[in-house]
């Protein structure tokens, strides 16, 4: 068996006993390094499993095992212990060395020191079990050397990456949290690494080699390309990136923890099961688990509507606290009257999130967003290609769709066939944000009587012809009904009668779409048209 496995066996040891100092104790007593099968079976037997089992874990035959631990081992304890020699029983170990157990998880001594910047502190966590286990497995028994934490806004990446490093803090020399909210530019983040390090302004790499250090990058799509497919950095930050690749490619023995609402691209490119560098896509909260946060925040178990508010907001923490202030506020804290009442209205912060992050992407990735809004259910590449009139075969529109997928805006689905369509908390911000562009669009067209600044509604039809019937009556409710409202109130507004209107923009129809779009608004007379919006 190869020492690192070894090296890796019961690690729950680690957190109930001072290991460190055991075992600089017993190599005092020993006068020699203990061997890293002594220190196994040591963690071993201080979890409580039988000699047996551990010779079995370590693939020793029980025999072989207990003659190494008594001419070893053994000896040593009775000695720190103060017991005589011979008398140790596997079973009362633990008890000798209690002097060893930390008294308590939360007073285990702080010895690594944190350097935690602009990190928050988290007082109320709740779930993310699997997840912590996970992200402990790959960093401290796996030893990967770029972890990486994705997935969209709110939805607790660095509340969970915060509970991770006070967990695993104790097996690094120091830890340093940086975030690149403010575009912090690469030089910055290593000078003040280097102050807090006091190296002596070698290279991070080196540093990296000769000692275990966590460093924590969040925020990190702060510094990629605004307006881009996803992955690219902004100009003065490709630094970032060859860093990146440098540490998840060479070997040494600490570890780089990214958290990011976009899948940095030279993650992907690095990672893989069996390789040192991998990446969690972090979903929303167990259901149990946001319950007992909602339950925090003043609701009682019984109130109705606690799973659909749930599953509406796709455990999403700070979309449930958002609006969970507003149910307090506006709702009395009756959730359902809020799911009856709210099926378009989001928390203002909330969509602010969202906002943030709409307004980095590209013009291509928005018009895919909307297509899918409008759309409102899983559509297939071809389809979509198809809707938005892309003739071309080329790789723009599946590179968009990716960009989007790890941007978190929008889900995969592959039942029998891969369709897309949008996170649901997305969809209610990208159909609002589509009606306030129409909205700009027909404010401007009844100013000017002109249709020349039409973009959304020369390109997006406000109902689709050939949906379902359902998501028609869906369109029309959500969609145009609001629209035409908004035509009509600035018609009467502007004291213009609809059917002036009509003749000026008749002849300034040019493509079919528009004129659908039209005859929907009411601003072109369609007799053919059996679309009632009433
Ligand atoms: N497991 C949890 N239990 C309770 N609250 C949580 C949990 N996870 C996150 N939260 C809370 O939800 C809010 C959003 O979490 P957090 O800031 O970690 O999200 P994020 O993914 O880092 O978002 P952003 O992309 O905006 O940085 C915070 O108020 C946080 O404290
Ligand atoms: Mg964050």
């Amino acid at each position: 068996m190869v020492a690192d496995s070894v090296d890796n066996i019961f690690p729950e040891a680690l957190q109930e006993w001072d290991l460190a100092r055991l075992y600089a104790d017993l190599e005092r007593i020993s006068t020699k390094e203990l061997k890293p099968i002594e220190k196994a079976c040591l963690r071993g037997l201080l979890c409580r499993y039988r000699p047996g089992q551990i010779a079995y874990k370590l693939s020793w035959t029980s025999g072989a095992l207990r003659v190494e631990l008594n001419k070893g081992l053994y000896r040593y304890v009775e000695a720190l212990a103060n017991q005589p020699p011979n008398t140790l029983r596997w079973e009362k170990i633990s008890e000798w060395l209690s002097q060893y157990r930390y008294p308590d998880r939360r007073s285990v001594p702080q010895t690594t020191p944190i350097d935690w910047g602009e990190a928050p502190e988290v007082p109320q966590f709740f779930g993310r079990r699997d997840e912590l286990q996970t992200l402990e497995q790959w960093i401290i028994h796996d030893r990967c050397r770029v972890v990486g934490i994705w997935g969209m806004g709110g939805i607790g990446k660095t509340a969970l990456a915060v509970k991770l490093v006070e967990k695993i803090s104790h097996h690094f020399q120091l830890v340093f949290w940086r975030s690149l909210r403010h575009v912090l530019p690469l030089a910055q983040v290593i000078e003040e690494w280097n102050q807090t390090v006091k190296n002596d302004r070698g290279q991070l790499i080196d540093a990296f080699r000769n000692q275990r250090y966590l460093l924590v990058i969040d925020d990190f799509e702060a510094i990629l390309q605004d307006g881009e497919l996803s992955g690219s950095y902004r100009p003065s930050c490709e630094s970032y990136g060859n860093l990146i690749h440098r540490l998840g490619a060479e070997r040494h023995q600490s570890c780089v923890l990214i958290l990011s609402r976009e899948h940095p691209k030279e993650l992907l490119l690095l990672q893989g099961e069996d390789l040192p560098v991998r990446s969690l896509k972090l979903k929303g909260m167990q259901t149990q688990d946001a319950k007992e946060l909602l339950l925090s925040k003043g609701f009682n178990p019984q109130t109705s509507g606690i799973e659909e508010l749930i599953q509406q907001y796709r455990g999403n923490p700070s979309a449930l606290k958002i609006v969970a202030l507003t149910i307090h506020e506006l709702f009395n804290g009756n959730i359902a009257e809020f799911l009856r009442q709210t099926s378009l209205n989001l928390g203002d912060v909330l969509r602010s999130l969202l906002y943030e992050q709409f307004s980095r992407i590209s013009d291509l990735e928005k018009d895919v967003l909307y297509w899918l809004a409008l759309k409102r259910r899983p559509i297939e590449l071809t389809e979509l290609r198809q809707d938005m009139e892309i003739t071309t075969t080329g790789s723009e529109l599946l590179d968009a769709l990716e960009s989007l997928r790890w941007r978190s805006l929008i889900e995969k689905t592959t039942d029998t066939q891969v369709k897309f369509m949008l996170e649901p908390v997305v969809m209610k911000y990208v159909n609002q944000k589509l009606i306030d562009e129409v909205n700009k669009e027909v404010t401007l067209m009844i100013q000017t009587k002109s249709l020349a600044h039409t973009y959304f509604l020369q390109h997006f039809p406000l109902v689709e012809d050939e949906a379902p019937d359902n998501i028609r009556a869906v369109q029309i409710r959500l969609m145009l009904k609001p629209i035409k409202d908004r035509v009509n109130q600035l018609l009467s507004k502007t004291k213009t009668p609809m059917e002036e209107l009509q003749k000026i923009i008749k002849d300034q129809i040019t493509t079919e779409r528009l004129e659908n779009n039209m005859v929907l608004l009411g601003l072109r007379l369609d007799t053919q048209s059996e679309l009632s919006t009433t």
